[in-house]
């Protein structure tokens, strides 16, 4: 049977433009997804929009906009930003669906019925912003201990789950479960947070009403994060057993930002503990860009816009950088300058420059013809090796969601095509006629290792690669194409590969 991989990646608010933030984890969700598919899994990719709560409320209200107007616009603007970065999810989930609300309803139910979630009263400090209670201790000053923005006190009647009777089974789940929280740093957090105490969590509000009205008593709305960690399964068509639901629920993983790394290592699995479902088997937050040094802020006016970055650079490169620039799971700067080094050294002098001269090469000794190798030096098998050795690599950082180690895995390749070009010297080669057999060798070693490259690289830049696959007389990557050693075949003829990025200078 073929193998099922669920990834996700956080569903956006609405009330806010999208911003490279954004696009990073969509990215990164994109990438996996397509190298998965690759390897022959049937995966299913989930993105999507977090349409309700105060925030959004607030923001529409601002518009003089309902809530749902403001949402149907917003919304395209995400939805045309992922089809521009090539973006190749399944499914796209919006919380104003009839499916998600019947989902969340259906959970509701459970647990009310359950006597998981009960009627009580609170009292607290909260953060519209962040549509977070914090307890007196916590909001310092009466300051958001996440935002650094003002709190404030609300009392009102609310429907609280019991997340404190679920602390004890999180612990064991997670103790048994090493890779469940990720990265490691980040697990220590959440279990010394769990150990703590977990507090019984108030899930639904009356001071406003734009939110799935709590079943049988409507004048309470459905707490939003409840409602919006629910969208994980209502997508999968729960509580339908069959169908989608049944083939990959648990998740393999959520990819989210460190920010709401809690909703998602705590809350979301408490849930699920009381609901009797599975929990996901990777929660994996990822760190945050901040823009030429600085926090990246609408006040200070330096949010980067994923549009125009696609429209100056192209969308193969901004997808390359967000991966390359930064470990996935640490914190980044943005720069020009830093995106322009990476487009001048790594793409177009170490992978375009690769690509062009050795079918230049091929165009100038064998008319472009892929020629049969015959037995190979010591040389070019140590290439050849590394070519081969960089796949197996490539296979362990994608599960490590260790994306920057990947791409620099393909890169030592690259590097070491470059220099197999001036180590084996061909021109020399090319003007000794009793080296015509070892010529036509090292231009298939060459070239076959950039198909590998290529074929490797596909889900990170799937147009460069599609391309360059081109160029090398190859097919666009298939699901489940085969990566090993040999694919070229002798007799195909190619032309002089175009220059695939241009250099950007700088003055
Ligand atoms: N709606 C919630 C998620 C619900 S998931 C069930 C939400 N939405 S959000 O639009 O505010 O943020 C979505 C993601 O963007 C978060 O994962 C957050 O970490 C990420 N980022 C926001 N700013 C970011 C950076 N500056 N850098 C990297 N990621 C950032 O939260």
């Amino acid at each position: 049977m073929i193998p099922s991989f669920y990834v996700t990646t956080p569903i956006y608010y609405v009330n806010d433009v999208p911003h490279i933030g954004h696009a990073y984890t969509t990215v990164a969700a994109d990438v996996l997804a397509r190298y998965k598919r690759m390897r022959g899994y049937e995966v299913f990719f989930l993105t999507g929009s977090d349409e309700h709560g105060q925030k959004v409320e607030k923001a529409a209200l601002k518009n003089q906009q309902t809530p749902l107007e403001l949402a149907d616009r917003v919304v395209k603007r995400f939805q045309l930003l992922w089809e521009k970065l090539g973006i190749s999810h399944t499914d796209f989930i919006r919380t104003t669906q009839e499916r998600h609300k019947a989902g969340v309803t259906h959970i509701f139910n459970q647990l009310l019925e359950k006597g998981d979630i009960y009627l009580g009263e609170y009292e607290d400090w909260y953060c519209t912003p962040c549509e977070t209670f914090w307890t007196e201790t916590q909001a310092v000053d009466g300051m958001c201990p996440d935002c650094n923005r003002p709190v404030e006190k609300l009392k009102e009647e609310s429907y609280f789950f019991k997340m404190s009777a679920y602390g004890e089974k999180l612990l064991a789940y997670i103790d048994e479960h090493p890779e469940f929280i990720q990265p490691k740093s980040k697990r220590n957090e959440i279990i010394s947070f769990v150990k703590e105490g977990l507090r019984d969590l108030s899930i639904s509000r009356t001071s406003f009403s734009w939110g799935i009205p709590v079943p049988g008593n409507p004048r309470h709305v459905i707490y939003v994060w409840f409602d919006a960690l629910t969208n994980y399964i209502s997508a999968l068509g729960y509580p339908e057993e069959g169908g989608a639901f049944g083939r990959f629920w648990p998740a393999d993983v959520h990819l989210i930002g460190k920010d709401i790394l809690r909703f998602h290592s705590v809350y979301w699995p408490t849930f699920l503990l009381a609901a009797g479902l599975p929990l996901p088997k990777k929660v994996f937050a990822h760190g945050w860009w901040t823009v030429e040094g600085q926090k990246m802020s609408k006040s200070l006016q330096n949010v980067v816009e994923p549009n125009k970055l696609i429209d100056t650079y192209g969308v193969d490169v901004v997808r390359y950088f967000l991966l390359r620039e930064v470990p996935f799971g640490l914190d980044g700067d943005f720069s020009h300058s830093s995106l322009i080094n990476r487009i001048n050294s790594d793409l177009a002098n170490d992978l375009g420059n690769l690509l062009s001269r050795s079918t230049a090469m091929l165009v100038k000794y064998f008319d472009g013809e892929i020629q049969a190798p015959g037995a190979l030096s010591d040389l070019d098998q140590q290439f050849c090796d590394k070519a081969t050795a960089m796949v197996a690599q490539v296979d362990r950082h994608m599960d490590d969601l260790a994306f920057s180690k990947a791409l620099q895995a393909i890169w030592d390749v690259i590097s070491a095509g470059n220099k197999y070009i001036d180590d084996t010297a061909p021109w020399q080669m090319a003007k000794d006629p009793a080296q015509v057999e070892q010529l036509k060798t090292v231009m298939y070693c060459l070239l076959e290792a950039q198909r590998l490259i290529h074929l490797t690289l596909s889900p990170f830049m799937p147009t460069t690669t599609t391309t360059a696959l081109a160029a090398l007389g190859c097919d666009a990557p298939s699901d489940q194409s085969v990566v090993s050693w040999g694919g070229l075949v002798a007799g195909t003829r190619i032309g002089k590969a175009p220059a695939l990025f241009p250099r950007i200078e700088t003055t």
